[in-house]
């Protein structure tokens, strides 16, 4: 079949971009879907089982900073569309390993940009019909104060980890591959996500399996720390609507205008999957332990994403309530992927599924 467009998303098989994976190769039989992943201990290709066997999705496992191999897939697959996701996502892993981070988010999607221009500059229509899209954070905008007006696409890069630093570093690369060769690039800046299909070392899941199992939650300094939480399916929603309609060159924030207190998001988890228990309310408070603080933690993230709504019409579908509820709840359904992953099975999966073909 000739496919409309052949499109690379790097990171398909993690969290985020299992989403945007889903979502591209059933909305869209014309175009082919490479999902490219390293499969680190973040990536678990049980979380695309529902699509694995699509005619128009391919998995290839490959390491972003591995040049020639990118080059050979941009030219195999004659790639009109790279949309990339793959990074090292987890601050508390940045303070314990920067160097990992820096050769991932930095040099990783360097490699892709190199790649990206020496195949779509060897082509005769060259830039025409291409698209880079780079998924970035609002952590790099640095943390706000709790009376402080929210992030806009303007406000200065002041990166504090080195996870943000990273993610900031790998943003300016993209803008610099625009503004000097003129390839057209996209770069999107979000807000905490939340979902099914979360590596359970982020603050959601993490916590919904501890409260199942009765054990202790680490909350951070005193759990007064803010963040912006978006449901993952509105952000994969965005990234389609942007990817399609947005502007080349442009920057777009994307926030669910949804802040909240870790320690009162925790009050809501262990309330709601208590009830999903069965459990009688406040039998799970006593789990709630105060620890050491994250080293350089940021205050408060919040996103102004009134920019995609003005320009694209995207704006949050699901309230908060609704999606909490829906996510706790596939937690408590998925226990085996839960067990796979705390376990590390999940990673003799793509041994299996390799062996069985
Ligand atoms: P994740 O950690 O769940 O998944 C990352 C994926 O990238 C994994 O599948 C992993 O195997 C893959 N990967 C890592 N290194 C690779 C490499 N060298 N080559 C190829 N693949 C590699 O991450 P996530 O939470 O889904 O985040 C996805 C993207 O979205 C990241 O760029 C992150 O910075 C950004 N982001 C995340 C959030 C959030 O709340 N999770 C919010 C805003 C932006
Ligand atoms: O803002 C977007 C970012 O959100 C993404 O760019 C990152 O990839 C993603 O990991 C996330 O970063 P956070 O550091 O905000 O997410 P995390 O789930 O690690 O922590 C959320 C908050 O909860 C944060 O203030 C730290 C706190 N926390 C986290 C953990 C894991 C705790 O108090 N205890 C914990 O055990």
């Amino acid at each position: 079949m000739e496919y409309k467009k052949r499109i690379i998303i790097t990171g398909g098989a993690g969290f985020i971009g299992s989403h945007v994976v889903r979502r591209f190769v059933n909305n869209y039989p014309m175009y082919h879907i490479i999902n490219l992943d390293k499969l680190t201990y973040a990536g678990n290709l049980a979380n695309l089982k529902d699509i694995e066997d699509k005619p128009n999705y391919t998995f290839v496992k490959a390491d972003i900073c591995d040049f020639p191999k990118i080059m050979e897939l941009m030219k195999t697959y004659q790639v009109d569309g790279i949309i990339h996701l793959a990074a090292e996502s987890h601050v508390d892993r940045s303070i314990k390993d920067p160097f990992t981070f820096a050769q991932t988010n930095v040099l990783g999607t360097l490699s892709l940009l190199q790649a990206a221009k020496n195949y779509w500059e060897s082509l005769s229509e060259r830039y025409e019909g291409k698209r880079f899209y780079h998924i970035s954070t609002d952590e790099v905008y640095g943390a706000l104060d709790f009376d402080d007006t929210l992030f806009t696409e303007s406000t200065k890069y002041d990166p504090h980890s080195p996870y943000s630093a990273s993610k900031a570093s790998s943003d300016h690369f993209v803008r610099a591959f625009h503004d000097t060769y003129g390839m057209p690039t996209i770069v999107t800046n979000c807000s905490n996500n939340y979902g099914p299909y979360q590596f359970p070392e982020k603050l959601i899941p993490l916590f919904i399996n501890n409260i199942r199992h009765r054990k202790p939650l680490p909350v951070y300094g005193k759990g007064e720390n803010v963040r912006d939480w978006l449901f993952v399916e509105d952000h994969a929603r965005a990234i389609d609507t942007i990817f399609h309609h947005g502007k080349v060159a442009e920057t777009y924030n994307i926030g669910g205008f949804n802040e909240w207190k870790n320690i009162d998001i925790i009050k809501v988890l262990i309330k709601t999957t208590d009830r999903l228990l069965g459990r009688p309310e406040g039998a799970d408070d006593d789990l709630i332990t105060f620890v050491t603080d994250r080293k350089g933690h940021d205050l408060r993230y919040a996103i102004d994403s009134t920019k995609l709504k003005k320009e694209l019409g995207w704006e949050p579908s699901l309230q908060f309530e609704e999606g909490i509820e829906k996510t706790v709840q596939w937690y408590l359904d998925n226990q085996e992927w839960m067990d796979n992953v705390t376990s590390g099975d999940y990673q003799k999966y793509y041994e299996e599924m390799y062996q069985n073909r």
